[in-house]
């Protein structure tokens, strides 16, 4: 199993934060954001970790993480010109995956759950992680049957469709990146991860855990100031 840490992007959202440093890098109570999607993927044992990043805060990230021997792990890095859609990152990826299953992980996502043995028990095909929400029309969402495969998939759903978003961490096997090549933009000009799970979809390949933890994308002021008292409130329980 190999790793990416998807952590390019604008950050538009959370201007003027993001005006001199990149998202990811922002602090989330003690640490860089990124460190939390980082330490999900180590408790996976995941060795080899590819980090995606934009071009103007590269040298910030090299200077944090190093070459990953500090971890007891091997980084590399990439750089996004342009965050054309999640679905780029098995574009960019395409060499580091090479024959090997890959877990993704947006640099911006916070969670809860321990997902290490699922990452570690996975055998082929795709696997997303969903979380009820009670607004699913923000977000991809997913239905899914009782043995938890996916049914459908549909982006922001007008009509009502599950209350199960779909969250930035998700397993694949290497077929991703063909996948991804066959994969069109949308009409935002995107190539759209919700392509990559159709994909899998079609095959009915495509499974679905369900968080029972928070997960909380942290790109938006609410939300980032919500992601450091949730890992203060974590810390202080640790501590006790
Ligand atoms: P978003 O939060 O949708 O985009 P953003 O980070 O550019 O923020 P904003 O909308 O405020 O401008 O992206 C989700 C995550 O995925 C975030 O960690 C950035 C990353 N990303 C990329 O690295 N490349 C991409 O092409 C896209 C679309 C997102």
């Amino acid at each position: 199993m190999k790793g990416i840490i998807l952590s390019g992007g604008y950050g538009t959202r959370l201007l003027p934060l993001t005006k001199v440093t990149s998202k990811q890098l922002l602090p989330v109570y003690d640490k860089p954001m990124i460190m939390y999607p980082l330490e999900i993927l180590l408790k996976a044992g995941i060795k080899d970790i590819l980090i995606i990043v934009a071009p103007d805060h590269a040298g910030d990230y090299l200077r944090l993480l190093g070459s990953g021997k500090e971890f007891g792990v091997r980084f590399a890095y990439e750089i996004q010109d342009k965050p054309e859609g999640l679905a780029t990152a098995f574009l960019i990826g395409e060499n580091f995956i090479d024959d090997d299953n890959v877990t993704m992980i947006l640099g911006d996502n916070i969670f809860e759950d321990d997902v290490a043995g699922t990452i570690r028990n996975f055998k082929s095909g795709g696997h997303i992680f969903a979380k009820e929400v009670p607004d699913p029309e923000r977000f991809g969402v997913v239905k899914f049957d009782d043995q938890m495969n996916a049914m459908k998939i549909e982006e922001k759903p007008k009509e009502h469709l599950s209350n199960y978003a779909i969250t930035g961490l998700y397993i694949y096997d290497s077929r991703v990146v063909e996948a991804a090549k066959q994969a069109k933009p949308s009409a935002r000009g995107e190539l759209e991860i919700t392509e990559l799970h159709n994909w899998y979809l079609a095959k009915q390949e495509l499974k679905v855990d369900i968080l029972k933890g928070e997960w909380i994308d942290a790109g938006t002021f609410e939300t980032l100031f919500r992601a450091s008292e949730l890992k203060r409130k974590k810390s202080q329980i640790s501590n006790k």
